[in-house]
């Protein structure tokens, strides 16, 4: 897949609404903690690639949730307007045949025959690797040509309607998953914003299960303590 992307023309948000942000931010993140540990694995001890494997497995299904909310809410809301997801669509297209072929790699070192668990590590790693690279170069697509077309398109109202419909679709855990690879990807303006506006508009037992199940355990306990102070959370 080749991707042509100017570096210097990357827009400016000037303060419209950024659908894609936090979760892209969120997805990188835990791609490049993911990708790190996937390089200093020991692919021969069973138990501890156990955990690397659920959590990669984890990676991708969240990776596809957020593919296929892309399709359904914003490339239908585009081909609405008239407006081409073509080379978009592909590019997802190409995700879900590198997800199939992740799992078939993942399969294969599940199983392997102990000489066999290094190599198809290795292979794992690498294949890993190279569909990060694709996606981030996917993201930046969205980020710097999806967006400002989203932003010609549609008021920052219809586009939070967009993500409100995203939102709405998923069941809570689902919801909880994202949050915890977001939060501790954004920086600390985006976390005071995207919490505060939680705490304003969501049940206070709902908001108490983010703080704790989502937010606390993926932040140091200054970057917590930042957040608190924003957010007037009782100590
Ligand atoms: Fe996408």
């Amino acid at each position: 897949m080749s991707h042509e992307f100017s570096l210097t023309s990357i827009p400016d948000l000037n303060g419209r609404y950024d659908i894609y942000g936090a979760i892209h931010k969120g997805l990188r993140k835990a791609g490049c903690d993911l990708l790190a540990r996937l390089g200093s694995a020991d692919f021969q001890n069973v138990e501890e690639t156990a955990f690397l494997i659920e959590d990669l497995r984890h990676y991708l299904m969240l990776a596809a949730s957020h593919v296929s909310h892309e399709d359904d809410h914003i490339h239908v809301a585009l081909a609405e307007k008239g407006v081409s997801t073509v080379l978009l669509d592909e590019q997802h297209d190409d995700h879900r045949t590198a997800f199939r072929e992740l799992e078939e790699l993942i399969a294969a070192w599940e199983k392997a025959w102990p000489l066999h668990r290094a190599a198809c590590g290795r292979k794992l790693y690498l294949a890993f690797a190279v569909y990060i690279a694709d996606d981030f170069a996917h993201m930046h697509e969205e980020e710097a040509v999806t967006g400002p077309l989203l932003w010609r398109n549609f008021t920052d109202d219809e586009m939070l309607g967009i993500e409100m419909r995203i939102i709405g679709s998923l069941p809570p855990e689902k919801s909880m998953a994202f949050m915890r690879i977001m939060i501790p990807a954004i920086n600390p303006a985006e976390r005071a914003a995207l919490l505060g506006a939680m705490k304003k508009d969501a049940p206070p037992e709902i908001f108490q299960a983010v703080i704790d199940f989502a937010v606390r355990p993926g932040l140091s306990e200054g970057d917590f303590a930042r957040l608190a102070g924003a957010l007037k959370l009782a100590a």
